[in-house]
């Protein structure tokens, strides 16, 4: 028995020495490494990165051009120019050009000039007795487990937990449910300075419906609309590309949302900036990115452009309309081309005897005060509504196979679009001598 770990030991060390000497002299075929193990660390003056298995990644210390702090990331290795896709520290940078990223125990930790813990995976669960390696995976993902797990799940930390701007395929945003932890995208102070800006991309579950908003600080700027079984009706994400897949999940252990490559030679990734939600697709050999949409992409995007009880329609003049039955609010303003204060009923609901009013190509009003029922009809949502007075509106929830679910509003409707093609039949209560 002795004599076979001898043997092995022997082993081991021999391919460590061949390595050692591989990597010392063939820089080239170092910088295909991609494992962190507990005995190693990247140091800003080693120069040494891991890089994903594939190429298409990099990890390693960067400075932004012109000054002079240093932050570990992971950016595409084949772009000339450096296309950042997440940020370790990115609240705070090494202030000088010494840094190490290493394994202590279970955590990576980032040290700075004093040996200061600059950034921390912060775990404080962990078997100190099993060694653990860090690991750039083939999507980008960095990730920490148990050197003897090859498991794919059984991540003891992995890098898509804590997003910087950037979304990449197989990454998830919003909610692990059994973690309650909310990812979301943040975006750079400026183009050179990745600390945490002012403008996120976040799923809003307290709605009726989850759905992701665009956020300047506190303040709603756009807002995606509920998931309707095929897409949020509020990004203008191409359908039926031969080369992407969406994925929104809603489930007792997550609500979230990711897109995939189905054609792996092609990179796409959403990233939020100052007032926009970005799309950039790079499909080879043409070099380079390319904005496949931007949003805000209309006038019709604005929030809150057109008031309760109007819709915005990009092919009217003016764009805000009232819902037939109602009546501009202020019809001195409605006339200088300002819905903001909306429509109000021309007459009001007498709750037993009123009707629906049926909208079509719509995206569904702001679920703040909505409900849902997954478990109804269309025909059942319309009775539901009916028997109770506060209902002002009902639409399917899911549009797939003609309509499942139920949504019903109980408040004011807000933030309706009409779209000149697509959207969904939104149902309005209005009373009987308005329907005529
Ligand atoms: C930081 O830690 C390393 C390794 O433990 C040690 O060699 C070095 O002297 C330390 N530097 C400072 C400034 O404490
Ligand atoms: C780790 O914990 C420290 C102290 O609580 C905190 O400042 C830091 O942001 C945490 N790091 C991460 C990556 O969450
Ligand atoms: C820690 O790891 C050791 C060796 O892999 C294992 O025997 C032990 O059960 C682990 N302890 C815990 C608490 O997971
Ligand atoms: C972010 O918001 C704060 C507070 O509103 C403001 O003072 C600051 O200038 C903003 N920063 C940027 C980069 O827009
Ligand atoms: C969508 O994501 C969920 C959970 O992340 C996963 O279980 C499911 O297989 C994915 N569906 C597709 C069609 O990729
Ligand atoms: C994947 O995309 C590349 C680049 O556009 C293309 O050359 C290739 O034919 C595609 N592969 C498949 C299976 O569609
Ligand atoms: C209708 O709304 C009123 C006022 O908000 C509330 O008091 C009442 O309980 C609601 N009725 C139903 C059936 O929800």
């Amino acid at each position: 028995m002795k004599k076979v770990k001898n043997i092995y030991h022997h082993y081991t060390f021999s391919l460590l020495l061949v390595f050692l000497v591989l990597i010392l002299f063939h820089p080239a075929l170092s910088t295909y490494v991609n494992t962190l193990s507990s005995s190693e660390s990247l140091t800003i003056s080693s120069k040494r990165t891991l890089v994903s298995p594939g190429g298409v990644f990099e990890l390693g210390f960067f400075k932004p051009l012109g000054r002079s702090r240093w932050y570990l990331g992971i950016w595409y290795k084949k772009n000339s120019w450096k296309t950042y896709a997440w940020v370790a520290n990115r609240d705070n940078p090494l202030s000088s050009s010494t840094g190490t990223l290493k394994i202590t125990g279970s955590n990576l930790v980032l040290l700075g000039q004093s040996n200061n813990t600059v950034w921390s995976t912060n775990l404080t669960r962990g078997n100190a007795s099993s060694p653990v390696t860090a690991e750039l995976l083939p999507n980008g993902n960095f990730v920490m487990r148990y050197s003897n797990n090859k498991d794919s799940s059984g991540f003891l930390w992995q890098s898509f937990d804590f997003p910087t701007d950037t979304l990449l395929p197989g990454m998830k945003l919003g909610y692990d449910l059994k973690t309650g932890r909310n990812r979301f995208l943040t975006t750079w102070r400026s183009y050179d300075d990745p600390s945490s800006g002012n403008y996120t991309y976040k799923l809003d579950i307290r709605r009726g419906l989850p759905e992701f908003i665009l956020m300047n600080g506190p303040h709603e700027i756009q807002r995606s609309g509920p998931w309707n079984g095929i897409e949020f009706y509020g990004l203008p994400e191409v359908q039926g590309l031969n080369y992407m897949v969406y994925n929104y999940t809603e489930n007792r252990e997550e609500i979230t949302y990711s897109f995939h490559m189905t054609n792996q030679s092609i990179h796409s990734r959403l990233m939020v900036s100052d007032y926009t939600l970005n799309r950039f697709t790079w499909i080879p050999p043409t070099p380079g990115w390319r904005q496949l949409w931007i949003l805000p992409t209309d006038v019709c995007d604005s929030l809150y452009l057109c008031g309760s009880y109007s819709y915005c329609d990009l092919n009217t003049s003016p764009n805000c309309n009232c819902i037939r039955g109602f009546i501009p609010k202020n019809q001195q303003r409605w006339d200088l081309k300002d819905g903001s204060e909306g429509c109000v009923r021309r007459t009001p609901l007498s709750c037993s005897g009123d009707g629906f009013l049926r909208l079509k190509n719509m995206n569904l009003p702001d679920t703040k005060t909505a409900t849902v029922d997954r478990t109804i009809d269309v025909k059942r949502c319309e009775e539901k509504c009916l028997s109770d007075c506060n209902c002002t509106s009902f639409a399917t929830a899911d549009v797939r196979n003609g309509g499942l679910g139920c949504v019903i509003w109980t408040g004011e409707l807000v933030e309706i679009r009409k779209q000149a093609v697509g959207g969904q039949d939104l149902y309005v209560r209005l009373n009987a001598a308005d329907l005529g």
